[in-house]
């Protein structure tokens, strides 16, 4: 038995919708073939965008994508994406299988795509093979409205009006693939690329640090202390591997004991923003700083018979139940957490669509982005949830974990999730006083490995939930194993 206390009347945080978002790399096929086929496919498109994953996306009401990398934004020159198609310079994509980049998506196109899914920007800059005056211009580029060389440029490319560009951060994994560089060194570069990414237009650029790998609070505790009053975001990526690098585990053909230990790797992520988080706290106690999660989610083994390089994966409900668990998290520390990007959104890792060909399907992840949904934008509740824990296969979790808020009309919204296997968790909520006029839920289950395919494409999606009976208290809720469930208490 377990009992969730929700404090209507008291509110933790504002829970910003991009904390939904989602990130989109020049990596396999999630650029093209996912989101962009180009103006000639015969696959329908608007602008050289598939017009099926536009749709898709802008269902789950998709707030912010970044691009265009990843590893690749330290290798990226922007100005190969710019101007005539077919005098683009092409490239070696170098981090992802060696193939050839035609260069034929840039800012451009960029911008268009989030035009059309109706979701904020997040460009994500050069530093590790760039320059400063090389990130200086990109920036002119995208956002000066007046006369300048830059602008002129891309009107000259058909862009009269300048970009909106909301978010931009100097590099990408500078601990690694974008420059292999100490913290130390890379505060003093964030401090001086930052300099030159000038504020032209009327939105502010929010300008982002790259952060630390997993636990490597070193990184953060340098960022914070060395470059902290430059930094709007600092960012944290942290990959859910099941078992370990060199042998990541399947996506698809997996045991109970791969299932729940990839529920408790992920389950870290909560250890790791408070960390963090208490680690800017002693620079910014007033958490002007966001901590920025630009990427998260399941990396295993690539799928047999595919290219190693491109990080293509199957998608099942072990990896809703992640995403899930990371979502809750991220509203729980809202005050902090005020941006996430899930890697990647097509065909890349864990993915929230699929492509092959004219064909698309939704994952398991994608319904869950579309239950969350509801939570974009509202007020955190405070809310305590009385649990056991469950222990399966030598693995101790949470048997419910839960996060609830308070939307602009007053409707409180509660995200449960039951990770176990084999039991349903009945969970007794008490709403403190406030009595819903109306209650509807959504849920999500499955099987541990159930996923769509292209043949079966609607095995696993969101359904009606009716297992609750209402209360003078609140709610009764049964969650069925293996779920993930909306609740939304309507008041009039
Ligand atoms: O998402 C795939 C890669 O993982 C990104 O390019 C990089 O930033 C990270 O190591």
């Amino acid at each position: 038995m377990n009992k969730l206390i929700i404090n209507t009347e008291v509110t933790k945080g504002h829970i910003s919708k991009d904390i939904q978002g989602q990130f989109s790399e020049h990596l396999g096929r999630c650029i093209y073939g996912g989101l962009y086929v180009g103006e000639k496919s015969e696959i329908p498109n608007e602008n050289g965008m598939r017009k099926d994953v536009v749709k898709a996306l802008k269902d789950i009401s998709l707030p912010v994508l970044r691009w265009p990398g990843g590893c690749f934004a330290d290798e990226y020159h922007w100005q190969d994406g710019i101007g005539p198609k077919e005098t683009r310079k092409k490239m070696v994509n170098t981090h992802w299988g060696g193939v050839t980049e035609d260069n034929s998506f840039g800012t451009h196109e960029f911008f268009e795509l989030c035009r059309q899914i109706g979701c904020d920007t997040y460009v994500n800059g050069n530093v590790g093979s760039g320059s400063v005056r090389e990130m200086n211009e990109w920036v002119e580029y995208m956002t000066f409205e007046g006369l300048s060389p830059m602008s002129t440029l891309r009107k000259e490319n058909g862009s009269e009006a300048a970009f909106p560009l909301k978010y931009f951060a100097m590099g990408n994994e500078p601990w690694g693939c974008g420059g292999n560089m100490t913290a130390e060194y890379y505060a003093n570069e964030y401090r001086k690329y930052q300099t030159y990414v000038r504020q032209y237009g009327k939105q502010k650029i929010f300008k982002i640090a790259a952060g630390a790998n997993a636990g490597d609070y070193h990184w953060t505790e340098t960022l914070m202390k060395n470059a902290g009053q430059f930094i709007d975001g600092l960012s944290l990526h942290y990959y859910t591997v099941p078992h370990d690098w060199q042998h990541k585990g399947s996506a698809l053909g997996f045991n109970e004991k791969d299932y729940y230990e990839t529920l408790k790797k992920t389950l870290f992520m909560d250890e790791l923003i408070t960390r963090h988080s208490a680690i800017m706290d002693q620079y910014d106690k007033d958490k002007r700083v966001a901590l920025v999660v630009d990427e998260w989610g399941t990396w295993y083994d690539v799928e047999e018979g595919t290219n190693p390089g491109f990080l293509y994966q199957q998608n099942s409900m072990r990896d809703a139940m992640v995403a899930a668990l990371n979502l809750n998290i991220f509203n729980k520390h809202c005050d902090r957490v005020r941006m996430a990007n899930i890697a990647q959104l097509v065909n890349v890792l864990q993915a929230m669509i699929l492509t092959e060909g004219p064909r698309m399907l939704l994952t398991p992840s994608y319904f869950v982005f579309k239950l969350f949904k509801a939570h974009q934008e509202n007020e955190l509740l405070d809310s305590h949830m009385l649990t056991g824990e469950i222990e399966a296969e030598g693995v101790k979790l949470p048997a419910v974990q839960e996060s609830c808020s308070l939307d602009s009309e007053g409707a409180v919204h509660i995200t449960l999730v039951n990770p176990g296997l084999k039991d349903t968790q009945v969970v007794t909520i008490e709403t403190n006083g406030l009595h819903p006029s109306h209650v509807v839920g959504r849920m999500l289950s499955g099987p541990m490995d159930g996923h769509n395919t292209f043949d079966d494409p609607d095995q696993i999606a969101d359904q009606p939930f009716v297992s609750f009976t209402t209360t003078r208290h609140g709610l009764i809720a049964t969650l069925p194993p293996c779920s993930v469930v909306h609740v939304h208490l309507a008041v009039k």
